[in-house]
């Protein structure tokens, strides 16, 4: 696709998601709680039923997996979660300016186990940046894997990070997702943003 084309349709996208943030966002507090990589919405869902007082973003990049969210959201009839179709660094990206994140999770991550496509994994440098600057001071990003080796190295990427510091809680609501369910066994780290606003 020539740059010219992919640069018009990459702006409209951004465009379509702003207004969509906006308008689910209008009634929203201010600090809210966003789940990267929400797959079929059973964590979230969940969740949000079982805190009525926070408001919860579900972001995937699938859209199959984001209508049956919706389904469920639907049956649940709960008016404090949306699902939004985004790669998350765009959503970062687009969150408006007044809205923090106060309660992060990511359940199960994609691990691309091969090293050539470590560079995909979400848990890097650049992404805790920015995760960071839209998180408020203290917020909680919540990381949970049954593959042990990139449960390793997101460790040690969110240890040395200088934003984020490794936190001794305890995981706040246990819902199994559809990854989870398939997993033999699971291990979970909790870090805190450090960054004072
Ligand atoms: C292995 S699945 C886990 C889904 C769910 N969290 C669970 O535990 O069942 C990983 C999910 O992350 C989504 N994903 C991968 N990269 C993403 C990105 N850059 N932004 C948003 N979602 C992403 C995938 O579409 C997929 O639904």
């Amino acid at each position: 696709m020539p740059i010219e084309e992919a640069r018009i349709i990459d702006s409209n996208r951004r465009q379509e998601l702003k207004t969509q943030l906006d308008e689910c966002l209008r009634e929203a507090p201010k600090s809210i709680t966003l789940e990267i990589g929400c797959g079929h919405g059973h964590f979230l869902v969940a969740y949000a039923a079982a805190h009525p007082q926070e408001y919860c973003i579900g972001v995937d990049i699938i859209e199959d997996r984001l209508v049956r969210a919706e389904r469920k959201l639907r049956r649940a009839e709960l008016t404090n979660v949306s699902f939004v179709r985004a790669d998350a660094m765009m959503l970062l990206e687009t969150l408006p300016k007044a809205v923090r994140l106060n309660c992060i999770f990511v359940l199960f991550p994609d691990p691309w186990p091969k090293r050539k496509h470590h560079k995909n994994r979400l848990i890097c440098p650049d992404f805790l940046n920015i995760l960071a600057k839209k998180a408020d001071f203290g917020a909680k990003l919540h990381f949970r894997t049954d593959h042990d080796p990139y449960f390793q190295k997101a460790r040690e990427v969110v240890a040395e990070h200088s934003d984020w510091e490794l936190a001794d809680a305890t995981w706040p609501f246990e819902c199994e997702t559809v990854f989870q369910e398939r997993a033999e066994s699971h291990q979970s780290w909790i870090a805190q943003n450090v960054v004072k606003p």
